[in-house]
């Protein structure tokens, strides 16, 4: 340490020296007397040289400073001379200052500077907290699944069979992002590959960059016999897996293979055939997220009567979410833990729910919850480290120390208890290590109120930048909209509402409204036809932006939505908005931004 601070600080050193030998200004500030040089009558060029470009130097200065000095007068230089190019102050006062070494340098005896590490670990990691945190992280360890028994069955008995009949099989397996489809399948792989039975490949073809390199690392992993003479392609690949079954089957996992459609489709549709071949000793396993992909992209395979087995995952339910989340939480607690079955550290379980609640009604994609609970953690970790040191700067200290004896009643009282669990030991330490000495147990937990908050900011920061993404047109009916809105949320209470103020409206209504704000402006926002009209407004409800209303034709009151909406021609839809007046007006900043601030004050 002491070697690169003391590094560090010369090199800063030196770029100052460089930095006042070439500012004049800075330089006067240092020298508080300029050399008297030529007071030694010396006529050695060699000893006059430096002394010139002093005096050359100070000749300037003292120009500057309208005082005339008669030793400078140029007939009293002994030798023509010319200003040097190189930082003579530099090369005059290096040797006196610390330079900054090039390398490290190599000290006999113990290395001085101490290896510490360059980017601390935060304290932070060694709260109790970081644990839980850890477990909804990216890069967690999978442990083993909760749920997904159904398509867990299908699967093991899929690969058991096709072991147990000798012959290859494929099945594709898809679903939206974050439904657990890699893990599952790899859960499922790891067993083969711990039994050493089958030789097995995991392949992720988004890494990959073409179908050969995909090939390739088949090879190495199935330790094929090589091609050869020639490049290793499909039809050597294909030759390999259907007539080799004296090595026994193979187990492929391709992910991701949509990656491939555009350029290696034919690749994908040979695999695929080669799996089904009544010779094959491949059992293939695919994965994207189209459900159809089969069908949509390969469809020489059912021109060819080859169905592979389809497994689709659909997306986590709420229930099942909040159930993965606790299940992950309580395998924190000890072994000998006292707590009791329903008992989940670190979160309470209704924020648990609201968690999977929140994100089902979004995607249903399981990193999303993962990441809203570990940002929750966060939260709770740091709302207990502020009320512990509030609590630790609170407690009196008036007393003097012979004062503060055992005696039970002059003990504060005890805090309250932070969870079910009986708090084993002191909850903070007078040094800030209050999230060091909390336990599994007793670490206080998540509220609803955490996650609604961060649920919040969260969700509706994607509102923003929604709306920071739409044109001016989309913003201008947007805008429209939202003004009618706002116009009806203002009105008086007391007032009887008039039938058109109090009107939910329609897209013809829509659209009528924005074309008179357009022309209100002298023109200068040109309205849109209509067949333009309503494409805007598929595009701000594809964005969520804009959403039917269901209004008097709720579910909840009258039979089936669908009857209602088939009945109503498109444009008698009634529209509602998103996104709050807030949100708009924040939105509005950019070009055209003031005319689209007009319309919203309509
Ligand atoms: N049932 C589950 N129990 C515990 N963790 C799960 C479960 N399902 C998924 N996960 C975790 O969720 C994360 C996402 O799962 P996975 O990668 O399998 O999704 P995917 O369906 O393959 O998504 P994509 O289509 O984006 O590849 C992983 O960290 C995985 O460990
Ligand atoms: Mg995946």
């Amino acid at each position: 340490m002491a070697a690169s601070v003391l590094g560090k600080r010369s090199r800063r050193d030196a770029a100052q020296q460089d930095v006042e030998a070439a500012s004049p200004t800075k330089k006067r500030h240092t020298r508080h007397s300029a050399p008297r040089i030529y007071e030694d009558q010396c006529t050695d060029t060699a000893a006059v040289l430096p002394a010139v470009t002093r005096r050359n130097r100070t000749t300037k200065r003292n120009s500057q400073n309208d005082e005339p000095e008669p030793e400078f007068e140029p007939e009293n230089l002994p030798l023509p001379f010319s200003t040097p190019s190189t930082t003579r102050f530099k090369d005059v006062f290096a040797a006196s200052s610390l330079s900054t070494p090039k390398h490290r340098i190599k000290l006999t005896g113990g290395i001085l500077t101490p290896r510490t590490n360059r980017t601390p670990t935060t304290p932070r990691s060694k709260s109790v907290y970081a644990a839980a945190r850890q477990l909804f992280t990216q890069s967690a360890y999978p442990s083993r699944l909760v749920g997904r028994d159904a398509e867990r069955r299908q699967l093991q008995s899929f690969v058991d069979d096709a072991l147990a009949s000798k012959r290859g099989a494929c099945t594709y397996v898809s679903g939206p992002p974050g439904t657990g489809k890699s893990a599952l399948v790899q859960e499922i792989f790891q067993s083969f590959t711990a039994g050493g039975a089958v030789k097995t490949s995991v392949v992720n073809c988004v890494t990959l960059r073409s179908a050969d390199q995909v090939m390739a690392k088949l090879g190495q992993d199935l330790d094929l016999p090589s091609a050869k003479g020639k490049r290793p392609g499909i039809m050597h690949l294909q030759q390999s897996l259907t007539s080799n079954t004296k090595h026994g089957m193979y187990l492929v996992l391709l992910d991701e293979i949509d990656s491939l459609l555009d350029s290696d489709s034919e690749f994908l549709y040979r695999i695929f055939e080669c799996a089904m071949r009544p010779t094959s000793s491949l059992i293939l396993i695919g994965i994207a997220n189209a459900l159809d992909l089969t069908d949509r992209f390969l469809p020489r395979l059912k021109t060819g009567d080859l169905k592979p087995h389809l497994l689709p995952f659909l997306p986590y339910t709420a229930t099942q979410m909040s159930d993965i989340i606790a299940m992950k939480l309580r395998s924190l607690l000890p072994a000998e833990s006292s707590a009791d079955a329903a008992f989940v550290p670190f979160m309470q379980p209704a924020a648990i729910q609201l968690i999977g609640k929140k994100i089902a009604s979004q995607t249903g994609d399981l990193r999303k919850a993962f990441s809203l609970a570990r940002r929750t953690i966060d939260q709770v970790e740091q709302d207990t480290a502020r009320q512990m040191s509030a609590e630790t700067c609170t407690t009196p200290v008036k007393q003097p120390f012979a004062e503060l004896a055992n005696l039970p009643t002059q003990l504060p009282p005890s805090p309250p208890q932070r969870s079910p669990v009986k708090a084993p030991v002191s909850q903070s330490g007078s040094d800030g290590s209050h999230g060091l000495l909390l336990t599994v147990e007793t670490a206080p937990r998540a509220t609803i109120g955490h996650v609604a908050k961060l649920a919040s900011s969260i969700f509706s920061n994607g509102a923003l930048s929604r709306l920071a993404g739409l044109n001016l047109q989309q913003k201008a009916v947007l805008c429209s909209l939202v003004a009618n809105e706002k116009r009806r949320s203002e009105r008086d209470p007391f007032k009887t509402p008039s039938k058109s103020s109090s009107r939910i409206l329609t897209v013809k209504d829509l659209f009528e409204k924005y074309a008179r704000l357009c022309q209100r402006d002298d023109g200068l926002l040109q309205p849109l036809k209509k067949t333009e009209f309503r494409d805007v407004i598929a595009s701000l409800e594809t964005l969520g932006l804009v959403h039917e209303s269901a209004g008097r034709t709720s579910t909840l009151f009258s039979g089936s939505k669908m009857a209602s909406k088939a009945g109503r021609n498109a444009e008698d839809r009634q529209l509602v908005s998103a996104v709050s007046v807030s949100e708009m007006k924040e939105s509005l900043n950019g070009p055209g931004g003031d005319l689209l601030q007009r319309l919203l004050d309509e």
